[in-house]
C-alpha cells in the first residue's frame, strides 16, 4: 500500500503550554488532529472553569483558523476541587475530562493530589454524570523504583479506586507496561488507556544505553523492551480500550539539557508519520484508523470526525526539521531512529 485515507485523527492527551511557547507548537497539532485533550498542568493550573474557558479563548487565538481545530478542555483536580462546579463546568460542555496527577508525579503536579480521600467526592460526582477522570499512573514514593511505579500505582491505587467508585469511567494516561495494557484490557468498559507515540518506539535503552539521550526522556520513563512490545500489541489491536494520546510534551531545549532536565517529547509534528511507520512494520496499517480516530471518541462518547486526511508513501525519507524554532529557543522534534517514508498529504 502507498496511500491510505484515515477518517481525520484526534489526540487525546496533548500538552500545548501557554505564550509563547503556545503560539510556537499549536499549529503543528492544529494542521493533522482534528480534536486534542488539553492538559491543564500549566503554572498555576488550570482548577476553574473560568481559567479552562480563558485557556480556551488563548488556544483559540493562536490557532489557524483554517485548519478547523477544536481543543476539548480538562480541569486540574485538586485536594479543594470542588464536585458542583465540576459538574456545572461539564453540564456547560466546557469540559470533556478531570486530570488526577499525584503531587509530585510529573511537570507541575505540586497542586495535584496526596490523599485520594480528599478528592472522593468529586470522584463520585464524575462517576454519577460520566465525565472521565484522566490519570496519570504512577506512585510517587520515592522508596519505589522509577521502572516500577506504574505497576505499583496499578495494584495498589487505581484498583482500589475502580473498586471504591466502580462507575467512574478512567483512562490510564500514557501507559507504559504490559501490566498496564493487562489491566486495561481485562477492565471492562469503564476503563481506557491511552497510549504515546514515542513510546511504541523507544525502550530504555534509548534513553540510557551509550551516552545520555535526554530528548528521550518523558514520564512515565519508557521501561524494558518487553513492555514496549506489549504497547504496540495493544495499539494495533482493535481493542476500543486503547486510543492515541500522544503526550507532547514541549520543552525548550535549554530545559532538557542540563544537570535535571525536564520531562517530555515533541511529537506533534511527526507522529501521524511515525505512526504510520510502525502499524506497517507490524502489517496492521488497517488498524491505524481505530487507534487514532475511531477508539477514542468511542470512549469519550463524542463523534467521530467526519473528514479525512490521507498519508501517502512516499520513495524518499520524509524530512522533518530537527527542531522548531520558539522566540525563547529552540524545541527539539522527536527522533524516532528510522527514515519515515509516510506523509500526510494536503495538510490542511
Ligand atoms: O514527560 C512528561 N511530560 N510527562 C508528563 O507527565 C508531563 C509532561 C509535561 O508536562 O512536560
Ligand atoms: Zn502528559
Amino acid at each position: 500500500m502507498t496511500q491510505m485515507t484515515i477518517r481525520r485523527p484526534d489526540d487525546w492527551h496533548l500538552h500545548l503550554r501557554d505564550g509563547a511557547m503556545l503560539g510556537a507548537v499549536i499549529d503543528d497539532t492544529a494542521r493533522h488532529f482534528a480534536r486534542a485533550i488539553i492538559m491543564p498542568n500549566l503554572v498555576p493550573p488550570v482548577v476553574t472553569g473560568a481559567e479552562a474557558a480563558a485557556y480556551r479563548d488563548r488556544i483559540m487565538a493562536c490557532v489557524n483558523p483554517s485548519h478547523g481545530f477544536t481543543p476539548l478542555m480538562t480541569l486540574y483536580l485538586t485536594e479543594t476541587t470542588d464536585p458542583d462546579d465540576v459538574a456545572a463546568v461539564a453540564k456547560s460542555g466546557l469540559i470533556n475530562a478531570v486530570k488526577l496527577y499525584p503531587a509530585g508525579a510529573t511537570t507541575n503536579s505540586a497542586s495535584g493530589v496526596r490523599d485520594l480521600d480528599k478528592v472522593i467526592v468529586v470522584l463520585e460526582k464524575m462517576a454519577e454524570i460520566g465525565l472521565p477522570l484522566c490519570v496519570h499512573g504512577e506512585v510517587t514514593d520515592p522508596q519505589i523504583d522509577i521502572f516500577d511505579r506504574e505497576a505499583v500505582f496499578i495494584e495498589t491505587v487505581l484498583d482500589p479506586l475502580r473498586r471504591r467508585v466502580p462507575d467512574l469511567r478512567v483512562v490510564l494516561e500514557h501507559v507504559t507496561t504490559s501490566d498496564g495494557v493487562d489491566y486495561v484490557r481485562s477492565g471492562g468498559a469503564n476503563i481506557a488507556a491511552t497510549i504515546t507515540t514515542h513510546h511504541l518506539f523507544i525502550n530504555r535503552n534509548h534513553i540510557l544505553a551509550g551516552g545520555i539521550r535526554p530528548h528521550y526522556y518523558c514520564l512515565p520513563v519508557a521501561k524494558r523492551e518487553s513492555h514496549r512490545r506489549a504497547l504496540i500489541a495493544a495499539a494495533i489491536s482493535d481493542d476500543g480500550s486503547f486510543f492515541l494520546g500522544t503526550d507532547s510534551a514541549p520543552h525548550l531545549d535549554a530545559a532538557k539539557l542540563m544537570a535535571c532536565g525536564c520531562a517530555g517529547i515533541y511529537t506533534a509534528p511527526n507522529t501521524m508519520s511515525c505512526l504510520a511507520h510502525i502499524f506497517e512494520a507490524e502489517d496492521a496499517l488497517d488498524q491505524l484508523e481505530g487507534f487514532t480516530s475511531l477508539h477514542g471518541p468511542g470512549f469519550y462518547r463524542l463523534p467521530v470526525n467526519e473528514d479525512r486526511i490521507t498519508l501517502v508513501k512516499q520513495d524518499a525519507p520524509v524530512i522533518y526539521p530537527e527542531s522548531r524554532a520558539t522566540p525563547d529557543g529552540p524545541l527539539t522534534i522527536f527522533d524516532c531512529g528510522t527514515p519515515l517514508y509516510w506523509a500526510v498529504q494536503d495538510a490542511k
